[in-house]
């Protein structure tokens, strides 16, 4: 039987996207939330730079989970509850349901109600003796999750390596806040890419074909079409580089002229060599991560990595 329920996807919250992109856009160091990136052709692209030979993440940590997961499975043990941050296509998380031991639930949780539900549905088909329940919400805010859901059955998913993309300080709160909807002794298998070589980095996020340069254009592309703006795209670029002090690449979209541009009839002004910054994805070390997470309150039992320490893969409980 396909246990498969809908019950849950229900709309995002309100749409914030025009008064976040006016509140960024008027901030002296003009900047926009990276999350705008996804909509369906932001995601397509997304897919698309997950393929690339420059972008290691996906193929280091997918081969990751499958070098790992008999091991992961004898951690979440037997009728485990597995609850996916960002779900997307609900790919990966196909390699975990494999290995585990008759997982019992899968709750993937996701803002893009119609990919989410096409998702859920697919791999409803595909693994029929798991219930799925599809949470549509942006699990940075909070979500519900299903009732009587034991928190030491529980184990959430958060590949990708996407905590990168929120600041230390944002990291923390974001895994305190999950541990404390969790609960004491649920369990987090976390991605998580790790600092190196910043050519390596650099070109990951600067690919040969244009698709990051493309995915990251898409922002204003999706403005001009949702909220009525102007932007030409023909005079941006994509700009990608390395923070070392940091430890993050950022990304940015620079004015190659003077302009203004027009959003939902709101004037939006750009000096030349102007930036607005869009991402940040943050690389971390094995031990620093480490340390984030013990702040928020969990405890790391595993960490994992490739050979060539590209990427991390770790095993953490929350603590009482
Ligand atoms: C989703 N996130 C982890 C990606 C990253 O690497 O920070 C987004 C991305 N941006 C450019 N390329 C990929």
């Amino acid at each position: 039987m396909t246990a498969f329920s809908a019950a849950r996807a229900r709309p995002a919250r309100d749409d914030l996207f025009l008064s976040d992109v006016l509140e960024g856009l008027s901030r002296p160091d003009k900047s926009l939330p990276c999350k705008y990136f996804y909509d369906a052709e932001g995601s397509a692209l997304f897919d698309a730079i997950c393929t690339l030979d420059e972008y290691y993440p996906t193929r280091t940590e997918t081969a990751l989970l499958h070098a790992r997961a008999a091991e992961i499975a004898g951690l979440a043990g037997r009728g485990a509850t597995l609850v996916e941050l960002g779900s997307g296509s609900s790919v990966k998380v196909r390699i975990l349901l494999d290995a585990l031991d008759a997982p019992a639930l899968y709750v993937p949780v996701d803002i893009s109600r119609d990919h989410l539900i096409a998702a859920a549905a697919r791999l409803a088909g595909d693994y029929p003796a798991v219930t799925v329940v599809p949470v549509a919400a942006d699990y940075a805010r909070g979500f519900a999750l299903p009732r009587g859901v034991a928190p030491e059955r529980t184990m959430a998913f958060f590949p990708g390596s996407t905590i990168g993309n929120f600041r230390p300080a944002e990291a923390v709160a974001f895994l305190q806040g999950l541990g404390r909807r969790l609960g004491a002794g649920a369990r987090l298998l976390i991605g998580v890419d790790l600092r190196k070589d910043p050519a390596v980095l650099e070109a990951a996020y600067n690919d040969a074909q244009g698709v990051t340069a493309a995915f990251n254009l898409n922002l204003l592309a999706r403005i001009n079409r949702e909220l009525g703006g102007t932007f030409e795209l023909e005079r941006f670029a994509h700009l990608a580089r390395y923070d070392a002090a940091r430890g993050r690449i950022e990304m940015h979209l620079r004015s190659l002229d003077d302009q203004t541009v027009r959003i939902a009839g709101h004037p939006v002004h750009f000096a030349r060599g102007e930036t607005i910054h869009t991402e940040n994805s943050y690389k971390y070390s094995v031990p620093g991560f480490r340390r984030l997470a013990a702040r928020a309150g969990w405890r790391t039992e595993r960490s994992w990595t490739d050979d060539d320490r590209l990427f991390s893969l770790h095993w953490m409980v929350r603590q009482g």
